[in-house]
């Protein structure tokens, strides 16, 4: 069965008053304070690119690129390091950015790597949230948006690659539920 490009589930509008509160939040709650912002390629960059233009303090920004596990087969979670920092986090302030924590295993694996070279302190930015598929208990201290347990597309998530460029966050949906048809 295709599948296709259904309704959107967050505008433009409310992706921008998410990223104005969330940016605000992290402003106030590192105030004088070194921060280095990591985005988890690929998803994340367009979110980390709207969260640092809110953010009103100085932030340096990284990136980190990690393999995606089968979440069929392997039930570790595991991640691999595709592309690591160009920074040393000893002593930063890092706040890692992501476009959506899903299961949760990427962020865990990623935070157990980061802290093992002593960050001065840790946290979780997500733009969405699906609490509801969670398998790793992971805290996340920024979270833009909880969504229900669909898979979505658009705002930097993709689906086979495509679609990060929509500017509205949509729902992918089986052919007979209606919609655009994907490419
Ligand atoms: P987790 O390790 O299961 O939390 O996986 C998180 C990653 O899975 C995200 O960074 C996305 O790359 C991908 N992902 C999870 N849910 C979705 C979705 O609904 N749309 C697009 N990508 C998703
Ligand atoms: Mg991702």
């Amino acid at each position: 069965m295709g599948m296709v490009i259904g309704d959107v589930l967050v505008d433009r509008d409310r992706i921008r008053a998410m990223c104005a509160e969330l940016g605000g939040r992290i402003s106030r709650d590192y105030a004088g304070k070194d921060v280095l912002l990591v985005g988890v390629l690929t998803g994340a960059f367009v979110f980390l690119s709207d969260l640092m233009r809110h953010i009103s303090i100085p932030v340096s920004v990284d990136f980190v690129a990690v393999s995606s596990y089968n979440h069929g087969t392997d039930s570790s979670g595991v991640v691999r390091i595709l592309r690591d920092l160009d920074t040393n986090v000893e002593g930063r302030h890092v706040i890692l950015v992501e476009d959506i924590i899903d299961t949760g295993l990427t962020l865990q694996s990623l935070r157990e790597l980061l802290r093992t070279r002593n960050p001065a302190s840790f946290a979780i930015c997500t733009a969405f949230d699906k609490p509801e598929r969670r398998r790793a208990p992971i805290h996340v201290e920024y979270v833009g948006m909880v969504i229900p347990d669909r898979f979505i597309v658009g705002y930097g998530l993709d689906f086979a690659g495509r679609y990060r460029n929509l500017p509205d966050v949509r729902i992918l949906k089986n052919e007979n539920e209606g919609g655009i048809p994907c490419l």
